[in-house]
């Protein structure tokens, strides 16, 4: 860690014991009385305060921001407090403030990592200009299990993709230089494992083997660290025998020391109490001190450490010199942030909700659609003269913001029907009350096409929102099968934050568009995207599995044993055992070749590379994107290797008829790997390499990796 200067040294050795521990205090104010929130302030009892009234905030009304509030807040701190630091203020501007972009879940889709910088980007700027330092992503757990509701939150199922996100997110919000008035401090999250929370149900324990820890979980968190990230958050999981918010192995010794990390840790609201609750402490004194001693900094909300540090150090069992170091670590952040020298907002009003903030959502939307299925209807013909617009989200708007949205307002969201009546205003739009009635049934009978809205309501996914059955709610399925009945041609459009098996829909619909959570402006891109003049080019993030009993399925997994499919056993007596859709899935309007793909050596030799090269071609009558996708398997290692691995993607835009080369770059860093020790290592050998669209593309070539001349 470089040492801190002498500025923050100076103000360490000016602060009493309190006003340190108050540095290391995040608190939620709001609900105490002027009177105390003026004389806490006086005293320097909070570094922090969080703008959010529950942990879940995003599941629940919240109070809006108050800018001059939070200006005399700070006013207090700087000018009245001994030590006249400011307070950072931190609140969860997960995937935008008021110009709402796709959940990250959707954004992982478009495999665009610059477009997702750009949004993080506007997103920062629009929470700047309302006083807020700092936000509580990226999140960057690793999820196999989509029954878990934060799944929406979350990038997906593969390290390296939720790296190039995660990245992509911390330097857009972060910029190169955080303390610019329109940048904020990211925190990555949740440290450690959290992803695995067993059966799906939300604060479960994990228990991630110490190679996955090290080759699944823990890389975009080493990424996050080498973009630059300021804080990050542990998490509520226990794993391996330890809460994740007093393990020292993983906070002090891995993120601190071994990764030579200068930034601070925050707990989860109240992860520091949870010590207790997963009897690892006895009592809150001890929760606090464990929590310290791994390296939490900052302890969030639960007032553990104002209420057990100083007693702690008094009484011998805590040294001072943690405390300095984890004071240091926030000053430093603060420093990073600019509020020692900007510590007030200047509201700017004209920057919420930009025009250049509202294309940046479209464009991104857009491009976080995955088109499943599609027979050719999509997009939808100009011949059309009436489409049946149905279904619970035909004309939402709320839902679209997804569970985590704070500022968002559902006025700015365009519903599906309306958005689609501007894009084609030559078709006669129709529609029936959203529940199921015969109307709807009525509705469908008179139109040549129903395009049906289905999906899963922000209120049933989200933080402390699991569910047993990865499935659309209750009804949607019979509506559907209903609706396919009449034999009128169907489209589903799929709002659902995660992606579902719709087993319905799979049996009637044409074309199963997957639209997620995207935001304030998801009727537009829908609507874009429908009507063709947006040809679809997101890919899924997860592997779909065909049920339920089927997860966890994931597309980087262990080669099976030769049993499985020796004989009659294929996995299951009584279901197939393959995906519905693969990781990496996704169709566009028109077809991709991938030609001549070429090896430039066959052998690597150490500290060199080599290059894959291929020609892309648009085989069809219309300009689309594609994902091209880089996959090695390792043939035989100790410690065994996933099947596959994404090693690299780029995204190319074609017109009609195009082509292109492209070059993947290999060295050794695609090919090695961390023992479970957490030692890298890149061992000599085969690895076979695929490119293609998504996951299942074919193994065409090998490499063999020498590591001596
Ligand atoms: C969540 C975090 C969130 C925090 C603050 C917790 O319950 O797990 O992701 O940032 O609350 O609202």
């Amino acid at each position: 860690m470089n040492s801190p200067d002498s500025f923050l040294q100076d103000l360490l050795a000016r602060m009493s014991l309190p006003e340190k521990i108050g540095q290391l205090t995040q608190a939620r104010i709001e609900d105490q009385s002027p009177e105390k929130i003026q004389a806490g302030l006086k005293a320097g009892r909070w570094g922090s305060r969080i703008l959010a009234q529950t942990n879940w905030a995003g599941n629940l009304k919240n109070k809006s921001l108050n800018v001059e509030e939070m200006n005399a807040q700070q006013k207090v701190a700087v000018e009245e407090s001994p030590a006249g630091i400011p307070l950072i203020f931190g609140r969860d501007v997960i995937y935008g403030h008021r110009t709402v972009y796709p959940i990250p879940h959707c954004q992982a889709a478009s495999f665009h990592p610059d477009l997702v910088e750009k949004a993080c980007t506007c997103v920062a700027r629009e929470a700047a200009a309302e006083g807020i330092h700092w936000t509580f992503s990226p999140m960057l757990d690793l999820v196999r299990d989509p029954r878990w509701g934060r799944v929406i939150e979350s990038y997906g199922e593969d390290p390296f993709l939720i790296s190039e996100m995660g990245c992509a997110s911390v330097r857009g919000f972060q910029g190169e230089d955080p303390s610019a008035p329109d940048r904020i401090l990211a925190c990555a999250k949740h440290f450690a494992g959290y992803g695995g929370s067993e059966g799906g149900r939300d604060y479960d324990s994990t228990d991630w083997s110490d190679d996955s820890l090290h080759n699944m979980i823990l890389p975009p968190f080493r990424a996050a660290v080498e973009a630059g990230i300021a804080s990050m958050m542990s998490g509520f999981n226990q794993l391996a025998g330890r809460s994740v918010s007093a393990s020292p192995h993983l906070t002090r010794d891995w993120l601190k020391t071994q990764l030579d990390w200068d930034g601070f840790i925050v707990s989860d609201w109240g992860s520091v109490n949870d010590l207790i609750a997963h009897r690892q402490a006895e009592t809150r004194s001890d929760a606090a001190r464990l929590a310290l001693e791994a390296g939490i900094d900052m302890d969030m909300v639960d007032a553990l450490y104002e209420e057990g540090l100083a007693a702690l150090v008094d009484s011998g069992e805590l040294s001072e010199a943690l405390i300095d170091e984890a004071v240091l670590r926030v000053l430093r952040a603060k420093q990073r942030a600019g509020l020692f020298e900007r510590p007030y907002t200047e509201p700017t009003p004209d920057l919420q909700r930009a025009p250049e903030h509202i294309a940046i959502a479209v464009e991104l939307a857009c491009q976080s659609i995955v088109l499943l299925k599609n027979d050719g209807i999509l997009p939808l013909a100009a011949t059309h003269k009436k489409i049946a617009v149905l279904g619970p989200y035909a004309e939402a708007r709320r839902q679209h913001l997804g569970s985590w949205c704070l500022d968002g307002r559902s006025e700015d969201v365009t519903p599906i029907l309306d958005a689609l009546r501007t894009q084609m205003p030559d078709v006669n739009f129709i529609t029936a009350n959203a529940a199921f009635t015969d109307e709807m049934i009525a509705a469908a009978r008179s139109a040549e096409l129903t395009l049906v809205c289905v999906g899963e309501s922000h209120v049933r996914n989200g933080e402390a929102k699991s569910i047993g059955e990865l499935a659309l709610p209750p009804g949607q399925e019979a509506f559907i099968s209903a609706l396919g009945a009449l034999g009128v041609p169907m489209v589903i459009i799929d709002c659902s934050g995660r992606y579902l098996p719709i087993p319905a829909a799979e049996q009637y619909a044409l074309a199963i568009l997957h639209a997620g959570s995207l935001g304030t402006e998801a009727g537009t891109a829908i609507a874009k995207v429908l009507s063709g003049e947006v040809n679809p080019s997101g890919k899924l993030p997860m592997t779909v599995p065909r049920f339920t009993g089927q997860i966890p399925i994931y597309y980087n997994r262990k080669s099976p044993g030769s049993a499985l499919n020796r004989g009659l056993f294929k996995g299951y007596e009584d279901k197939r055992v393959t995906p519905l859709y693969p990781f990496g899935f996704g169709k566009s309007y028109t077809e991709f070749s991938l030609e001549n793909i070429e090896l430039s050596a066959e052998h690597l030799p150490p500290g060199e590379s080599v290059t894959l090269r291929a020609t892309l071609r648009n085989l069809g009558g219309r300009s689309g994107a594609q994902v091209v996708q880089l996959y090695i398997q390792d043939a035989v290692s100790i410690p065994t290797r996933p099947m596959r691995e994404l090693k690299g993607f780029q995204r190319i835009e074609l017109e009609a008829g195009a082509s292109q080369t492209l070059t993947f770059e290999l060295s050794e860093k695609q090919l090695g790997f961390y023992t479970s020790k957490g030692e890298w290592i890149v061992q000599p050998g085969e690895f076979r390499l695929a490119l293609g669209f998504d996951s299942t593309a074919e193994l065409t070539h090998t490499l063999h990796y020498k590591n001596t001349l």
